[in-house]
C-alpha cells in the first residue's frame, strides 16, 4: 500500500481527494496496489468533510510518519509550498504538484534534490490543468530537436476573452466568473497580466530546451490592454486575439521565451480554442508540428493530471521518475529584440499617416467606423525595435504581434 498525503484542501486538492478516493478501485488496478489517503493538510477546518478525519494542522506530522510515500503539494505559491517540499523530499518522500510558481522558480533545485534522495518530484499538472503536456514533451517527443514551443496557457484569460467577445461582458463580470468557476489564481492580476503563462512556458522551454529559464528572463504582457475594438479590428483581418506563451530555441542554442497578446489567423487550430480551454504546440525537428488540447485548469481536470502522476510514482515504488534539467543563467534565454513578425497597429492618427508610417501595411476597418483612430496590419516582418521606430510619432493605441 501506498500512502499519500495532500497539502492544501483547496480547489485542487479536494479535487485530488475526490478523484483518488471515488476512483480506489481502478486506481488501484493501475497503480498494483492501493493508494490510500491517509492526511490532508490545511490551515481551515473542514468538519463536514468526508474525509474530516483525515485533516491534520503541523506539516511535522507528515513529515515524520515513514508510512507516507507521496506528498501531494497543492497550496500553490513559493512560500510555504517550497519549505514543505523541501523538507518532504529531504525525508524520502516523493512530491507531485500542480504549483507551476514553485517549478519554474525552483524546479531546478527541487528536481536536484529529489535525486539526491532517489524520489520523484513530478508536475504534469503545473502546465495546461488536465492536458497531458509534460510527459509527452519529456518522453513521447524525446528523439526530437525542440524547435519551438506555444500556446494558449492560461483558462482564466482565454476564459475572459471568449466571454467578452460572445457574451458581450464587461472584463470584470468575466474575471468574476472564472474565479467562481475555481479557474483564477489566488491573486487573479498572475493570470490577467500574464505571469501565470509566464511561468507555465518557463517549465515548458526547460523541459524542451535542457536549461532553466526563469520567469525574470521572460519579457511578459498580459491581455489588460485589449480593447473591443482590437478585437472587431482582428476579425476583420480574419483573426482572433489569444494570449500565448511561446519559447524559441535560436540557433546559437539560447532560448527567446515571451507571453504577449497575438493576432492568431482563423485558420490556425489556436483560434477555435475557447473558454477555459488551453491548446499547446510542439514543433520537433523529426515530427514537426504536434498539438496538445484540453481543459486548462479547474478542480478535476487538474486533479487527473496530479493523480497520474501520484498512479505513476506509485506503480514505480522505489525507482526514481526522472525530470531534470541543467541550472540556467544570463546565457540561457534572450528577449525578444531580434525577433521579427508581423504586427498590428492601432493608432490614433487619419489612414494617411499609418501608410506613410508603414509602407505595404493593410488598412482595416470595422462595422462601427474608426472614429479618430485607424488600425492596419504591416506588410512585412518588422523587429519590435524597427516598429517603434517606423511609428515614432504617432499616437499608438495597441500594437500586437502577429503569429504567421
Ligand atoms: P486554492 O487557493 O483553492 O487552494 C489552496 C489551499 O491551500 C487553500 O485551501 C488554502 O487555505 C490552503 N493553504 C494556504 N496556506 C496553507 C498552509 N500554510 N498550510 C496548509 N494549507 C494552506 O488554490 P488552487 O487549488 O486553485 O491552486 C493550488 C495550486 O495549483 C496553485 O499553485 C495553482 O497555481 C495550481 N493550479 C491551479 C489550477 C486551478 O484550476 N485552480 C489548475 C492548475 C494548477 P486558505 O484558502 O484558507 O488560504
Ligand atoms: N489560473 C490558471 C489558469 C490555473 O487559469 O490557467 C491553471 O494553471
Amino acid at each position: 500500500m501506498v500512502n499519500v498525503a495532500i497539502l492544501g484542501f483547496g480547489t485542487v486538492g479536494s479535487g485530488v481527494a475526490e478523484v483518488l478516493t471515488g476512483h480506489e478501485s481502478s486506481i488501484e488496478r493501475k497503480a498494483d496496489g492501493l493508494i490510500r489517503l491517509k492526511y490532508i493538510l490545511d490551515v481551515r477546518d473542514f468538519p463536514d468533510s468526508p474525509f474530516a478525519d483525515r485533516f491534520v494542522k503541523d506539516f511535522a506530522v507528515i513529515e515524520n510518519d515513514p508510512e507516507v510515500d507521496i506528498v501531494v503539494e497543492t497550496i500553490g505559491g513559493a512560500g510555504v509550498a517550497l519549505d514543505f517540499t523541501r523538507r518532504a523530499l529531504a525525508a524520502g518522500k516523493s512530491v507531485v504538484t500542480s504549483n507551476k510558481e514553485l517549478v519554474a522558480t525552483h524546479g531546478y533545485e527541487l528536481n536536484q534534490l529529489a535525486r539526491e534522495k532517489g524520489v520523484c518530484y513530478l508536475f504534469e499538472a503545473s502546465v495546461g490543468g488536465g492536458i497531458p503536456i509534460i510527459r509527452p514533451l519529456s518522453q513521447c517527443l524525446a528523439a526530437n530537436e525542440i524547435l519551438e514551443i506555444y500556446g494558449i496557457l492560461n483558462g482564466t484569460t482565454n476564459y475572459i476573452l471568449t466571454r467578452m467577445i460572445r457574451a458581450g461582458l464587461s472584463f470584470d463580470a468575466a474575471l468574476a466568473e472564472a474565479q467562481e468557476k475555481g479557474y483564477a489564481e489566488r491573486d487573479p492580476s498572475a493570470d490577467v497580466d500574464g505571469h501565470d503563462a509566464c511561468r507555465k512556458i518557463c517549465i515548458l522551454a526547460a523541459i524542451a530546451f535542457g536549461r532553466h529559464i526563469y520567469p525574470e528572463q521572460v519579457p511578459t504582457q498580459g491581455i489588460a490592454g485589449v480593447t473591443l475594438a482590437d478585437v472587431d479590428y482582428a476579425e476583420s483581418a480574419g483573426k482572433k486575439i489569444k494570449l500565448l506563451g511561446r519559447a524559441i530555441r535560436r540557433e546559437d542554442g539560447k532560448v527567446c521565451a515571451y507571453v504577449a497578446p497575438h493576432l492568431v489567423d482563423q485558420a490556425n487550430p489556436l483560434a477555435g480554442v475557447e473558454d477555459v480551454f488551453n491548446a499547446i504546440s510542439v514543433r520537433g525537428d523529426a515530427i514537426g508540428d504536434v498539438m496538445f488540447y484540453g481543459r486548462g485548469a479547474g478542480k478535476l481536470p487538474t486533479a487527473s493530471a496530479v493523480v497520474a502522476d501520484v498512479i505513476d510514482v506509485a506503480r514505480n515504488m522505489g525507482h526514481r521518475k526522472a525530470l531534470s534539467w541543467e541550472p540556467g543563467g544570463e546565457d540561457a534565454a534572450c528577449g525578444t529584440d531580434a525577433l521579427a513578425s508581423r504586427w498590428y497597429v492601432r493608432a490614433k492618427a487619419p489612414v494617411d499617416a499609418l501608410r506613410s508610417a508603414l509602407p505595404g501595411c493593410k488598412l482595416l476597418a470595422r462595422r462601427e467606423g474608426g472614429g479618430d483612430e485607424s488600425a492596419c496590419l504591416t506588410g512585412s516582418p518588422l523587429t519590435q525595435g524597427e516598429l517603434e521606430q517606423a511609428l515614432a510619432g504617432l499616437e499608438c493605441r495597441s500594437v500586437i504581434r502577429v503569429l504567421d
